[in-house]
Order: C-alpha cells, then structure tokens, then sequence
C-alpha cells in the first residue's frame, strides 16, 4: 500500500480511538450530516417568552401556579435541561430552585461555571399533580416553546438531566443508564445526557459518574 495511505489510515484510527476514549461511539455518514440548528438572528428569549403567553395549550395549566420559562445567559455555551417544575420551582417561577436546583448548582460550579453563564430549562414549563411524570400530550406541548429557546441560544453542548429529558430530547426510549455520558446530537447541538440531580441525591453512590460527565463537557467546552 502507497505509503501516505498506510500514514493516513494510522492516523484516521489514531483520531477514532481519541473520539471513542471522548464518549464519541458513533459518526454520522454524509446524507445525515444535521443541519446546524437554524439561529435566528431576529428571534430573542423574550420572543419565545411572549409567544408562550399565559399559556393554557396543555392540562398543566389547571394546576400549575407558574409557568417555568427557564434562566440564564442568552449566549450559553452549555444549557441544562431537566424534567419539569417541582413544588419549589412551580412557587418561584424559576428552574431548579429546591434541594435538586441547589445541588445541580454546585454540579454546574464543579466545573468552574455559574447559574447565570449558563441556561437552564425544563422539557415541561409547568409543575404535574403530586410531581407525576409529564404525559406525552404535555411533552408533546411544550417541546416547540423548548426547540425555540435552544435555537435561539445555539449552546454548544447541552446536558440532558435524566430519563425523561434524555429520552425527549434523543427521541428514545433507552434507559439512562446506557445514555450517560455519551455524546448525540440535535441539530448540530452536542447533547450529554447524565443522572437528575433528584436522583442523586437518592443514590449519592452515583455522584462519581456524573462527576466524570461534567470533566467531559468542561474538556469539550475547553476544545471548542
Ligand atoms: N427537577 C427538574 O427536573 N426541574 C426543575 O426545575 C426542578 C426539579
């Protein structure tokens, strides 16, 4: 074989075996290369805040003192986004404001960042009765409103906090466990799904993973 074709191929598998070592399990063939999401240059958070409205598009609205917008910096490079409100947060009208928000605080500050550098939302703006799961007809509402907030600030990575947020946002039903700490994409946005900061404080055993999670998202946010 020519030469430069061996040195090549030597350093093709020398750049896989890198992205493998980064979580990268896969690569996408060229008809599939996403589309960077659209950024529109015009459309603000504001926008997308009054559009939403006093909104009463699902069930939730019966309930539900205050819709959860979400919160932070409109050019975030990394964007959370966990399930929905809870009782704190649906009192507050912010995400992540209970034992789990102060937590997934001290996880974004592990990392050398703050609440408000990056953006924090929610698949569902509005609490569910007793903190049930979302419904699909309630996923199903919100998701325009949450698709429009992550076009407009174009983050480069977004960590999808547990189950729900990472089965949404990847249209999957893998479980959480399998998802953890690999890189997908949406629209041309890395997304790292890790545990919900509720379940961790159930199983603190498990802080380790989601520790190895973030010191991958820092290292990809430090190359990009
Ligand atoms: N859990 C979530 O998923 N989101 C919040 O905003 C608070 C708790």
């Amino acid at each position: 074989m020519d030469e430069n074709i061996t040195e090549l191929i030597s350093d093709l598998r020398t750049y896989l075996e890198y992205l493998k070592g980064m979580g990268i399990t896969s690569l996408p063939v060229a008809e599939n290369v996403p589309e960077k999401a659209p950024r529109s240059e015009t459309l603000t958070l504001a926008d997308v805040r009054t559009e939403l409205g006093d909104c009463k598009r699902c069930k939730l609205h019966r309930t539900r003192k205050t819709i959860v917008f979400g919160e932070g910096n409109e050019k975030a490079t990394l964007m959370f986004i966990g399930e929905g409100p809870g009782y704190d947060e649906d009192m507050q009208g912010r995400p992540f404001v209970g034992r789990a928000g102060q937590l997934l605080t001290k996880i974004i500050e592990s990392i050398n960042l703050s609440r408000e550098e990056v953006y924090i939302a929610n698949i569902i703006k509005c609490r569910p009765p007793q903190n049930r799961n979302p419904e699909p007809d309630e996923i199903e509402s919100c998701n325009p409103f949450l698709m429009k907030q992550i076009r407009v600030i174009q983050p480069k990575i977004i960590c999808a906090l547990g189950t729900f947020s990472a089965q949404t946002l990847l249209k999957t039903d893998t479980k959480i466990t399998a998802l953890r700490g690999k890189l997908y994409d949406l629209e041309g946005i890395k997304v790292i799904p890790t545990y919900h900061p509720a379940f961790l404080l159930r199983n603190p055993e498990r802080k380790r993973e989601v520790w190895e999670d973030m010191k991958k998202i820092a290292e990809l946010l430090n190359n990009a």
